[in-house]
């Protein structure tokens, strides 16, 4: 019956994870997948979640079924973290949110909806993108192209090409863009760029589609929702999807949202309508625990202020650790410039190792990162960032 069905390759990021779960060797390093782990090496559970998850347990309310569209607590709180109390866009009714299984659930509900009601636009990710991006519009049914990005030769953005690109490419095109700490590669377009970009993508009457999974890893968790503020301000027509499962390490909570900014609540609610249609088709309504989680961190002053403090120091440790990293080779590698450390964002670098290289500092130092030379920063801590430097020291000399 299902001989004819086509083998799994693998995942180039989960099935890295399960190959380092798999290795024997005691000094295994991960710095593949895109986690948040603590100087001790381990994921932690926030303070201010362990306090809301004991309040939530604690009142023992019963489960029913949610709405489709999650939580109405979460999904207001979710609006407020996003565009900040009292933004015009939800003060008018014009932005349509659904809480949503991760924010991967959030960018496959928005792109059935963009098939359905936009079957003409291709969808344009940057070069390179999050790996998974690509498959999910394919998913969909959508074709997906790609626009300049990440420059190789200086390890920053191609920031003329990417706007060339954007110009030529047709009418109401979805194009996905990372509002902070891109993924794969750290690299942020600046305010002035997003400045530049803004009034392309409002003449070229582009629909643009932000991912925030990173939000509080960039600059502040304030600061790293600048991008999809300023695009509301400009009167722009886009989707936000965001994730809970970085900045609040609920990873397997599987909590997001997903959010359109539309020009009237009047199209809001046709949307809003639209996208409960997908998700009742696909899994009917999300679950009730982390969006609970969510909405008790957010809305409570005092768990507020805990969770704010405790992104900071999340933050700041990685910030420690690419300044520990980028010292440790600029000595053993003199001569050659490992700066990208320092000036690349959120959790991620990307090394510009080749395959090769990654291979070795996987066989030869049990090292893992991805495929594409991706580093997760966020996987350093002080027992083995020195091991790490060494073996891409012997990598990148050899
Ligand atoms: C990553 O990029 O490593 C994370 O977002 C985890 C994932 O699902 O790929």
């Amino acid at each position: 019956m299902f001989k004819h069905v086509d083998p799994y390759a693998g995942d180039p990021i989960l099935s890295l994870n399960d190959a380092f779960q798999k290795d024997p060797r005691p000094g295994k390093i991960n710095l593949s997948i895109g986690i948040y782990f603590e100087d001790d090496g381990r994921i932690p559970v926030l303070e201010s979640v362990r306090r809301a998850e004991t309040q939530i347990v604690a009142e023992g309310g019963p489960k029913p079924y949610q709405p489709i569209e999650g939580a109405a607590n979460c999904r207001s709180a979710v609006q407020q973290l996003l565009f900040g109390a009292g933004h015009e866009a939800v003060a008018s009714g014009r932005v349509a949110t659904i809480q949503s299984v991760g924010s991967s659930g959030s960018l496959r509900v928005g792109a059935d909806f963009i098939h359905r009601y936009f079957p003409a636009s291709g969808v344009w990710v940057s070069d390179p993108t999050w790996d998974n991006h690509r498959a999910m519009f394919e998913g969909a049914g959508l074709t997906v192209h790609t626009y300049p990005y990440y420059d190789d030769a200086t390890g920053g953005l191609r920031f003329d090409a990417m706007q060339e690109t954007l110009r030529a490419i047709p009418k109401r095109s979805v194009v996905l863009l990372h509002a902070c700490c891109h993924n794969p590669t750290g690299v942020d377009p600046t305010r002035e760029q997003w400045n530049a970009l803004i009034p392309l993508l409002r003449e070229r009457e582009l629909l643009p589609y932000l991912d925030l999974a990173y939000q509080g890893y960039g600059e502040s968790i304030e600061a790293d929702a600048w991008v999809p503020r300023a695009f509301a301000e400009a009167g722009l027509s886009f989707f936000i999807a965001n994730s809970f499962s970085k900045s609040m390490s609920l990873y397997g909570e599987r909590c997001g949202a997903l959010s359109v900014v539309c020009p009237d609540a009047a199209q809001a609610a046709l949307v809003l309508g639209q996208l409960k249609a997908t998700v009742r088709r696909n899994y009917s309504s999300p679950p009730i625990f982390g969006g609970q989680i969510v909405a008790r961190v957010l809305t409570d002053p005092a768990l507020r202020a805990l969770w704010e403090g405790e992104v900071k120091a999340m933050r700041e440790r990685i910030v420690a650790m690419r300044k520990k990293l980028h010292a440790m080779l600029s000595v053993k590698l003199p001569g050659r410039n490992v700066d990208y450390f320092l000036t690349q964002h959120g959790m991620f670098s990307y090394t510009g190792l080749s395959q090769v290289q990654v291979e070795r500092l996987r066989e030869e130092f049990a090292v893992y990162i991805l495929r594409s030379g991706r580093l997760c920063v966020a996987g350093l801590n002080s027992g083995n960032v020195e091991a790490t430097a060494v073996a891409m020291a012997a990598v990148m000399a050899g």
